[in-house]
């Protein structure tokens, strides 16, 4: 008798239990998307000024100055590249100091060189070694100054350019980039729909 009744009951409990699943997978939806829109407000500073922030914190990080310099590149945290090498006349060396000598496709365990396909000083009106952060901003989105470049194009570098990707795996004991890339990449786009605003200039008197 017991039984019977259990099993007559047992439709309704599972039914129940189905309902208990639904709400809680509903709720469980609703959570998370609030919980995504509120993350997204707290980084979304509309203004760009957060994002540039981000940005230039990349742009001045070792892995990313020691090639953006005036005529050599530098190494580790800022130390003169061993042996001495120059740009040259194509950002690539200069007579038998070819940067590709010694740095290829690769990183290489072997010679302790770091590489990655393109390795070359960066072009030298890329030079922002010496800049502030208002200055470097400028730069950037001043395609006269800054050899015909669209806030698109550095975007677009930064996303997938093997120069650029090499900052967050550069081999050796070396630190990578301490920004997250999917950071900057969310913070370039951020800037980018504000207007790629720059922060003000400091006026020395
Ligand atoms: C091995 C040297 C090297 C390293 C390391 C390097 N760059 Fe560069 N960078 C270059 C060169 C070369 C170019 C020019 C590429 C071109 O014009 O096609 C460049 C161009 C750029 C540009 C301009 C892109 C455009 O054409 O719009 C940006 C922005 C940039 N680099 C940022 C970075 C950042 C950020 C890092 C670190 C994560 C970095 N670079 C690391 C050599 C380097
Ligand atoms: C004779 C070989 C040789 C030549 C030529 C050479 N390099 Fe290097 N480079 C090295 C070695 C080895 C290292 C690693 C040094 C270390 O980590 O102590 C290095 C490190 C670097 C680094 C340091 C990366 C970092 O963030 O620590 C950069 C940038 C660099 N080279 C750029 C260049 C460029 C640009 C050229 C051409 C203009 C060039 N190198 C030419 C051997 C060379």
């Amino acid at each position: 008798m017991k039984l019977r009744q259990a099993v007559r009951l047992l439709p309704h409990m599972a039914f129940c239990a189905s309902l208990f699943l639904v709400f809680t997978a509903c709720e469980n939806r609703a959570g998370k998307h609030s919980q995504t829109a509120e993350t997204q407000d707290a980084r979304a500073d509309k203004t760009g000024h957060q994002d540039w922030e981000t940005i230039v914190e990349v742009l001045l990080h070792p892995r990313c100055l020691n090639c953006h310099q005036l005529e050599m590149p530098l190494i580790n945290e800022g130390s003169p590249h061993i042996p001495r090498v120059e740009r040259g006349p194509n950002n690539m060396g200069s007579g038998t100091m070819q940067c590709r000598n010694c740095h290829s496709n690769q990183n290489n365990p072997v010679t302790g060189a770091p590489g990655a396909p393109g390795w070359a000083m960066a072009p030298i009106e890329l030079n922002w070694s010496h800049m502030s952060s208002a200055q470097i901003c400028k730069l950037l989105t001043t395609p006269q100054d800054n050899g015909g470049r669209s806030p698109e194009s550095l975007l677009k570098f930064m996303s997938d350019n093997p120069l650029a990707l090499w900052g967050w795996n550069p081999g050796g004991k070396r630190q990578p980039v301490t920004i997250p890339h999917e950071k900057l990449i969310e913070a370039m786009k951020g800037w980018i729909a504000a207007g790629t605003p720059c922060p003000p200039e400091r006026t020395s008197n």
